[in-house]
C-alpha cells in the first residue's frame, strides 16, 4: 500500500550555522526565519516520504514544475506561543490542519494525516525553540505550505507534491496600541463567487487582491472591504474575516459575520472570535449571527447611529478595528472607542490571547 505520513520515521539533520536570532524590536511579520524548516515529499506510487527537518534552505525545482505554471499551491497560518513556564504552544492546530486538506483535495493534491504534520512541527518547534519570541504579542508564525511538484507541462493531478513548514518569529502586529484600518468597499473587484474557492487557503486567491489593494491605497484607504454581488454583501476585509456590532432597536446588540456559504475564508480566528461570544457575552444584552449584511445597511445604520463597531479577524493580527469605509465617494464613519478599538474588538483580542498564552485553558485550543 501507500506510505502514510509518519512523524515517527523524521529525519533530522541540525544546522552546523545557527542564524544570528534579531533582536525582538527588530522583527518584522515573515521576514526572518528559523535555522530549520520542514520537507515532507509526497509521490503518487509510494505515498508519502519520511519527514526531514534539515538547515533552512533554497527549493531547487526544475521551470517545468507544474506548481509554477497552474497554481496548484497552499498554504496555512498559524502561531507558536511561549507560555511563563516557557512551554510552547500552538493554538487550534486542529483546525488549520483540516482545512489544509480541505484546500489540497480542491486542486488535487493529496491528503495526509493532520495530526501526524502537527507531530512533525512538533519536532520542529522543539528543535527551533529558541526563535519563539517571549511576551504578549510575540510569536512564532509557522506556514506549512503545499505544491505540486510534477515535472511537465500537462494540465492534470500532479504525481509528486510537496510540503514544506517554515517559520517566522513575529512581533505584535500593532506595537503602540491598535491601529484603526480605512476600508475602500469594493465592488469592481470580487475576492470569491459562489461555486469558486474563496473558502479554500490557496495562494490563487491572494495575488489578485494586490492591484485593488493598491488602487485603494491611492486613495487613502489600506484595505478592501470585499462585496459581492448587486446587494454589495460584505464578505471579508483584506486577507481577514469581517465583524460588525450593530445596536438593535429591541435593545440587545448584534455581532454580525458573513455565514460560510462558500465564498468565505473559514478562519480560525473568525470561529474562535464567534465561540467566545455565544459562550461569554449575555444573551439577553448579545445576538451572534452569522448572516448576510450589505453596505447598505451599514450606511444606513450607522446614518441612524447604530453602527458600534467594526474590525477584522485574522491570524497574523489577531483583530483589526476599522474606522472607516469610503463607499461610492464618500465615507463612513466607524466608531472607535478609547486605545483606538471598539469594546467588543479589545474583549475578544484579550480573551484570544490569554488562551494563546495559556493563561487561561479552553478546551482543547491549546497544543504544548
Ligand atoms: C491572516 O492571518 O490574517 C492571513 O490571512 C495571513 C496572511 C499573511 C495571508
Amino acid at each position: 500500500g501507500l506510505a502514510r505520513l509518519d512523524a515517527s520515521k523524521t529525519i533530522i539533520e541540525k544546522t552546523t550555522s545557527p542564524i544570528a536570532k534579531l533582536p525582538k524590536d527588530q522583527l518584522v511579520f515573515g521576514q526572518s526565519f528559523t535555522d530549520h524548516m520542514v520537507e515532507i515529499e509526497w509521490d503518487a506510487k509510494k505515498g508519502w516520504a519520511a519527514p526531514r527537518i534539515s538547515p533552512y534552505k533554497n527549493l531547487s525545482l526544475d521551470p517545468a514544475t507544474i506548481v509554477f505554471h497552474y497554481g496548484f499551491e497552499l498554504f496555512e497560518g498559524l502561531k507558536a506561543y511561549k507560555d511563563s513556564n516557557g512551554n510552547i504552544r500552538t493554538f487550534r492546530s486542529d483546525k488549520n490542519m483540516l482545512r489544509m486538506n480541505q484546500s489540497a483535495e480542491r486542486i488535487a493534491l493529496p491528503n495526509f494525516d493532520g495530526e501526524e504534520l502537527m507531530k512533525v512541527i512538533d519536532k520542529f518547534l522543539v528543535l527551533d525553540q529558541a526563535f519563539v519570541p517571549e511576551g504578549a504579542g510575540y510569536s512564532l508564525y509557522l506556514r506549512p505550505t503545499m505544491i505540486g511538484t510534477s515535472v511537465g507541462l500537462g494540465v492534470g493531478t500532479p504525481d509528486k507534491a510537496l510540503i514544506f513548514v517554515i517559520a517566522s518569529p513575529v512581533g505584535p502586529y500593532y506595537s503602540t496600541g491598535f491601529k484603526p484600518v480605512a476600508l475602500e468597499a469594493t465592488d469592481y473587484a470580487v475576492r470569491a463567487w459562489p461555486g469558486g474557492v474563496g473558502n479554500k487557503k490557496l495562494g490563487a486567491n491572494y495575488a489578485p487582491c494586490i492591484q485593488p489593494q493598491t488602487q485603494a491605497a491611492s486613495r487613502g484607504y489600506q484595505q478592501n472591504l470585499w462585496l459581492f454581488g448587486e446587494e454589495g454583501y460584505i464578505t471579508e476585509v483584506g486577507t481577514m474575516n469581517a465583524f460588525f456590532v450593530f445596536q438593535n432597536e429591541d435593545g440587545k446588540k448584534e455581532l454580525a459575520t458573513a455565514p460560510l456559504d462558500g465564498t468565505i475564508l473559514e478562519g480560525v480566528t473568525r470561529d474562535s472570535v464567534l465561540q467566545l461570544a455565544r459562550e461569554r457575552l449575555p444573551a439577553d444584552e448579545w445576538i451572534i449571527s452569522e448572516r448576510k449584511f450589505t453596505i447598505g445597511e451599514v450606511k444606513e445604520r450607522a446614518a441612524k447611529g447604530q453602527l458600534v463597531e467594526a474590525f477584522g479577524a485574522g491570524t497574523a493580527a489577531v483583530v483589526s478595528p476599522i474606522d472607516r469605509i469610503g463607499w461610492k465617494g464618500e465615507d463612513i464613519a466607524v466608531p472607535v472607542a478609547a486605545g483606538n478599538s471598539g469594546e467588543l474588538t479589545a474583549q475578544v483580542a484579550e480573551w484570544i490571547r490569554q488562551i494563546q498564552y495559556g493563561e487561561t485553558s479552553y478546551k482543547d485550543w491549546s497544543r504544548v
